[in-house]
């Protein structure tokens, strides 16, 4: 039987609402399709830093190494641990760490969820970015000099190496090629950044050379944020930098129509490392122990974890029935309008895993 070996983080607050959620209706999955999950799960997040005073154990990399991949919930726990300390130690170490420079994020408006524009559907909203994940204006260089006075300078330096940037990029270009549109949208900002944003520009003729069949269309970064809004229909996969990208898929979780619902997976292509899979939405402090939490995030990033594991029927079965349990506008968590308990949600989910024929027709 095939069997995988899953590293669970469920991290921060809605974190460990949502992670055995999702991992229940993986199992349903998993049986259907004859494979098995073993998760090992860590205890890593804010209480382990308040406790430990570290996010994570030093020697973590290496205990989660052997791994076939990560779940991750969420981590952050604004109030009592600054969130550059949880964010940059936790998720940006292990990003870095595992050399995971991709960051695959959906847009998709599921049918019957509405979507924050006027007059637009799940037709017109079907994108997917794919953000640089390992360096760009994440890279972390910089110094703060003469603090606090008046004559303080600060730098964040932006690091574009070519390795870096053609990866990413021939990335995007084979999942444009993978989509029925073939049609690549670069998120660019040449106008203003003659150093960085020219040398991506080049990097994105050079790479297209090899894909003449996927056409590449250039925007600046602020136009192209408008058009999600304004012709969200003329976009189907995007490349981004690290900073722009993390901007444009959070406008593209907001055109999902709630953050109970976009899902995000952070590869090593290459395999040499463990990727990760994780809702976009973080711990949300404001709803934790309520059980109200929307496990639907959570479930989609686990379909995608199946789909990288080789477990593509699987995860197809997954997401029909994150498609059908939409459609059906019966089972609805609160972030959707509804009343219904993260319980509740995950149940429904799991039988339209178990009867997917009897949820879609
Ligand atoms: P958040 O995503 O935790 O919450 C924003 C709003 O969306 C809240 O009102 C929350 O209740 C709601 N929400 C989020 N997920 C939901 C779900 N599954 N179902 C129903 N409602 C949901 O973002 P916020 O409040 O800005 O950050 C809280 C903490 O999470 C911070 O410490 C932040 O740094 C961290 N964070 C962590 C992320 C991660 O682990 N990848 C991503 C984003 C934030
Ligand atoms: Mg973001």
């Amino acid at each position: 039987m095939r069997h995988y070996r899953v590293a669970t983080i469920p991290g921060d607050g809605i974190g460990h609402e949502v992670l055995p959620a999702a991992q229940a209706v993986l199992d349903a999955a998993a049986a259907r399709h004859g494979f098995t999950l073993e998760y090992t799960q860590f205890p890593w997040g804010c209480d382990y830093y308040l406790e430990t005073g570290r996010m994570m154990d030093a020697d973590a990399l290496a205990r989660m190494a052997g791994f076939d991949a990560l779940f991750l919930g969420a981590v952050g726990d604004p109030a009592r641990v600054p969130d550059h300390v949880s964010l940059r130690e936790l998720l940006i170490a292990i990003r870095q760490g595992y050399d995971q420079y991709i960051n695959l994020r959906p847009i998709r408006l599921l049918p019957g969820i509405p979507g924050p524009l006027r007059d637009r559907g799940p037709a017109d909203v079907d994108m997917v970015c794919i953000r640089e994940n390992s360096e760009g204006e994440y890279a972390g260089l910089g110094g703060r000099f003469k603090r606090g006075t008046p004559d303080e300078v600060v730098e964040q330096t932006a690091v574009f190496t070519r390795k870096g940037t053609e990866r990413v990029i021939r990335y995007a270009f084979e999942v444009a090629r993978s989509r029925p549109r073939k049609l690549l949208a670069s998120a660019t900002k040449s106008n203003a950044c003659q150093h960085s944003m020219v040398f991506w520009d080049e990097i994105t003729d050079m790479v297209g050379r090899d894909y003449p069949d996927v056409a590449v269309r250039k925007y600046h970064v602020d136009a192209l944020a408008a058009r999600m809004i304004t012709h969200p229909q003329t976009l189907d996969t995007i490349v981004a930098s690290n900073l722009f990208g993390d901007i444009l898929t959070d406008l593209g979780g907001a055109l999902q129509g709630s953050l109970g619902l976009p899902a995000s997976a952070n590869l090593n292509p290459e395999r040499k490392h463990p990727s990760m899979f994780e809702p976009v939405h973080g711990s949300a402090p404001d709803i934790t122990g309520q059980g109200m939490a929307n496990p639907m995030a959570a479930v989609w990033a686990g379909a995608m974890m199946l789909e990288h594991l080789g477990e593509a029927e699987a995860a197809h079965d997954i997401v029909r029935a994150l498609e059908a349990i939409a459609a059906a506008a019966n089972v609805r968590t609160p972030d959707l309008g509804g009343r219904d308990d993260t319980r509740r949600m995950t149940d429904a989910i799991r039988e339209a895993v178990m009867t997917p024929a009897a949820t879609v027709a």
